[in-house]
């Protein structure tokens, strides 16, 4: 039922969208032995808690050593978005990480930037960067990313970002990291209420220029902070497939999507790290019409949110919207069929 739906992600880490496939090719080209225990029995990323988690994705992070590196994982997953009928992608991308293997950060851009332009070409996908810091790294380094992306500005970063470790640090302490960014124009989102409750989502809105909150999902737990992220229209990066994988959750009906909807929040959809957590952006949209009973319009209006918190450019943005409405339009007009109906007879373009 959701295949034709256009879809947009928001909350996607391009160092955790390799898939183990991948990963093994670039550690074969360039001649690095994997870490022993990177994968299980079944070719899957091994993990067991949020901790190992952060440790097999720097595992595997470790395995990109050029900037054509980047550029195939980028085209990689662009690809397979597009094939799950995905518009547009906003990527999470870590010049930390891509630093540790000696990648600087104009390269680490310029093989993002090729990833980005040959799905564009072939599929017709739009994708922009966002520059991201390490949490548990701390304030110095998050101030140096911040410095290099106001040195070294890409047409393709439209905003700053962080994630690691939520236990690490005060949101406080990356103020200066996410006002320097935010002082010169650019929009910016955080990792908060994932790992850590609803305190570490009021803190961070108070105290980072922020319009997104990567998860934000424990601020389900506080009805005055819910009521604060609805009034201020902060966007939601829910990861739902990430948060069962991860444990915060135990399973679908325990997951506050739909109350975070119903009172009254802008949530989107979002794969996270897709093949650690054995999800993508199709798979987050059927299964939030299998489990969380949304239907066609209510789908497209997730898209719809998306592409408007998105930080691309207005004209860019305009122009996606403008797809999306008219497909409302059709949809919500009294002799509309189904989208998937529609798609049997022409090809969402
Ligand atoms: N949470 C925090 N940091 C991360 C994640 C995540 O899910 N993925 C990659 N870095
Ligand atoms: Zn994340």
């Amino acid at each position: 039922m959701t295949a034709a739906l256009p879809k947009a992600e928001l909350h996607c880490h391009i160092e955790g969208a390799a898939p183990p496939r991948l990963v093994r090719q670039l550690a074969a080209r360039n001649g690095i032995a994997l870490h022993a225990n990177l994968f299980d029995g079944d070719d899957r990323f091994a993990w067991r808690d949020f901790s190992g988690f952060l440790d097999a994705y720097d595992r595997a992070s470790a395995c990109i050593r050029t900037a054509d590196d980047y550029r195939d994982i980028m085209y990689n997953y662009l690809a397979d978005c597009a094939r799950e009928g995905a518009v547009y992608v906003e990527v999470f991308s870590s010049p930390d990480h891509a630093a540790t293997t000696g990648i600087g950060y104009a390269d680490h851009l310029r093989g993002l930037a090729a990833g980005i332009d040959a799905a564009a070409a072939e599929f017709g996908i739009v994708s922009r960067i966002i520059v991201t810091c390490v949490r548990h790294l701390g304030p110095e380094r998050a101030l140096d990313v911040a410095r290099a992306m106001l040195a070294e500005p890409h047409p393709y970063v439209v905003g700053f970002g962080m994630g690691g470790d939520e236990q690490r640090y005060r949101p406080a302490d990356f103020a200066p990291a996410f006002r320097l960014v935010a002082d010169a124009g650019y929009p910016c989102t955080v990792h908060a209420g994932e790992m850590a409750g609803p305190d570490s989502v009021r803190e961070a809105l108070a105290a980072l220029p922020v319009s997104r909150i990567g998860h934000g999902v424990r601020a389900s737990e506080d009805t005055r902070l819910l009521d604060e992220i609805a009034r201020r229209s902060i966007v939601l990066e829910v990861c739902p497939g990430s948060n069962l994988a991860l444990g915060v959750y135990a399973d679908t009906a325990a997951h506050p999507f739909l109350r975070l909807r119903e009172a009254g929040c802008r949530v989107t959809l979002n794969s996270d790290d897709p093949p650690f957590f054995g999800t993508s952006i199709g798979k987050e949209y059927a299964d939030a019409a299998s489990r969380f009973g949304m239907g066609e319009a209510d789908l497209l209006h997730i898209t719809r949110t998306a592409i408007a918190g998105s930080f691309a450019d207005t004209a860019t943005k305009n122009r996606l919207l403008a797809r999306i409405a008219k497909q409302l339009d059709e949809f919500t007009s009294p002799t509309a069929t189904s989208l998937s109906d529609q798609s049997k007879r022409r090809p969402l373009s």
